[in-house]
């Protein structure tokens, strides 16, 4: 059984390690595998910073997947709504499937809100330690809200839209995050850069 798997309730349900594993895989692709979450305000900048990392690990020759907040919710997460539960079991299937594309040796990034601590937490503690980076997308609340591309803070300021991040439901700042992006005075290329050396440094890749 590799590092950070959950031993199941049921004894009869047998965890299975096959031949090639996740070493093999990462060595493959030349790259340590690991889950970017980038989290943030919505407008804040997480899709599109994520978007262009994501573009230039191509370029380098790097294997990625990007998984983003509204996507989800369209497929794996469809039958989910907006209530805490719902909102919990969302992040916690992101998570798993965050965990599977790692163990297929991707560097993978996931471009959600995820405003509560305990949920980045429970995704952190799915993974091996060093695989989990926090990648927080600082934007100030009122440049988020001037940018507002999908009209969404619009809509929750006229109380068309209840519980937004931001307005009437609290955002929870990561205390210690791996990369913290002051994304509200920079621009895309400056904070796709400041991701880079970061993953350098941590020899995700060379
Ligand atoms: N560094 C930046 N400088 C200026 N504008 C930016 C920057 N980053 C993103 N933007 C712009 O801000 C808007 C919101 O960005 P984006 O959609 O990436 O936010 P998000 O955090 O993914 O939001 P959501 O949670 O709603 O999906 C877009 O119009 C984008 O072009
Ligand atoms: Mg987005």
């Amino acid at each position: 059984m590799t590092a950070a798997v959950q031993p199941h309730d049921d004894e009869n349900v047998v965890w299975h390690s096959h031949q090639t594993d996740k070493a093999f895989r990462a060595k493959q692709k030349k790259q340590k595998p690991c889950v970017m979450w980038f989290t943030g305000l919505s407008g804040a900048g997480k899709s599109t910073v994520a978007g262009a990392l994501e573009s230039r690990l191509a370029e380098l020759g790097h294997h990625t997947y990007l998984l983003d907040g509204d996507n989800v919710r369209h497929g794996l997460c469809r039958d989910l709504g907006f209530s805490t539960e719902d909102r919990r079991e969302n992040i916690r299937r992101i998570g798993e499937v965050a965990k599977l594309m790692a163990d297929a040796g991707l560097i993978v990034l996931s471009a959600f809100i995820s405003p509560h601590r305990q949920e980045r937490q429970l995704v952190r503690d799915l993974l091996p330690e060093g695989e989990f980076l926090e990648v927080f997308v600082d934007t100030p609340l009122a440049e988020c809200e001037k940018r507002d591309p999908k009209g969404l803070y619009k809509k929750a300021r006229a109380g068309e839209i209840k519980q937004f991040t931001g307005i009437d439901s609290e955002y929870q700042a990561p205390e210690l995050p791996e990369i913290h992006l002051q994304a509200g005075e920079a621009s895309v290329a400056e904070l796709v850069e400041l991701c880079l050396e970061s993953l350098k440094q941590r020899q995700i890749i060379r």
